[in-house]
């Protein structure tokens, strides 16, 4: 039997003006559960760095790890959209370097991916990649592979340049954008303004999509950020449940005898 073709960039395009969720993912295990619970475009974000390879910023990772958790995701799922970051230094300094790199989460399993910033240089990487057959969803606002070192993680409030950017990116080619922590007012603004969808994460409601990273949301992640509801407390869980196993074990009630 063929492979189900998973959700293609044109079919998020087309969801302009509807309300559909996005969430993050690094493993084959939760990236099934996303599949199950209806959810059908997944974010392989640099966020790995964080809430699953320990680092305490996006920095360190590397397009190899990328590649390795995506071919994860991907073979987790059958028809999900999988969106990769493309990680810091991995698309910045030139055309070429940002379209090697695309090619080679593609080669891993990306049906899309995604580079940070609004900047005239990161419409001209967007514009490279997309003209390499490649679908990029572009981000603006909180660039958090930057802000520790440069804006900071403030939100974002100034229109002007973030509508320049909102264009920029759509003119250069991006299917969808994620707009990270704007002023939800000027969120709502974008949204009414560009063509193509927006995908918010604290930045309010107007947007068209929503994506929480998955640790944040269903509990795993000590240091979420205040806009990223809780759904469940999955690390108290998993504590309680290896808690009990421990316990059996040091009383010999597991395993049982027979
Ligand atoms: O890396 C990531 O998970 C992201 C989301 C926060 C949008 O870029």
């Amino acid at each position: 039997m063929a492979a189900e073709r998973r959700v293609s960039s044109a079919t998020v395009r087309a969801r302009k003006g509807t309300r559909f969720p996005v969430v993050t993912a690094y493993d084959a295990p939760f990236a099934r559960c996303v599949e199950a619970s209806g959810i059908d475009v997944i974010l392989v974000g640099d966020s790995l760095g964080m809430v699953v390879l320990g680092y305490d910023a996006t920095i360190p990772v590397e397009t190899d790890d990328m590649c390795r958790h995506a071919g994860a995701v991907v073979r987790g799922t059958s028809r999900a959209h999988v969106i990769v970051d493309m990680p810091f230094g991995s698309y910045e300094p030139s055309d070429s370097g940002a379209v090697r790199t695309a090619v080679k989460l593609v080669k891993c399993g990306a049906t899309s991916v995604k580079l940070e910033g609004g900047s005239p240089r990161a419409a001209e990487r967007i514009s490279a990649i997309v003209q390499a057959g490649i679908p990029v969803v572009a981000h603006i606002g909180v660039l958090p592979q930057t802000a520790a070192a440069g804006a900071g993680f403030r939100r974002k409030q100034d229109r002007d340049v973030l509508l320049a950017e909102a264009r920029a990116v759509t003119q250069a080619g991006a299917f969808a954008v994620v707009l990270e922590m704007v002023e939800p007012a000027i969120a709502g603004e974008l949204t009414a303004t560009i063509d193509i969808p927006t995908i918010g994460i604290g930045a309010g409601p107007a947007c068209d999509a929503q994506v929480l990273v998955m640790h944040d949301l269903l509990g795993l992640y000590a240091e979420a950020p205040p806009f990223a509801k809780r759904y469940a407390e999955l690390a108290t869980v998993a504590t309680g449940a290896l808690r009990s196993y421990a316990d059996e074990v040091r009383a010999g009630v597991f395993p049982a005898s027979t």
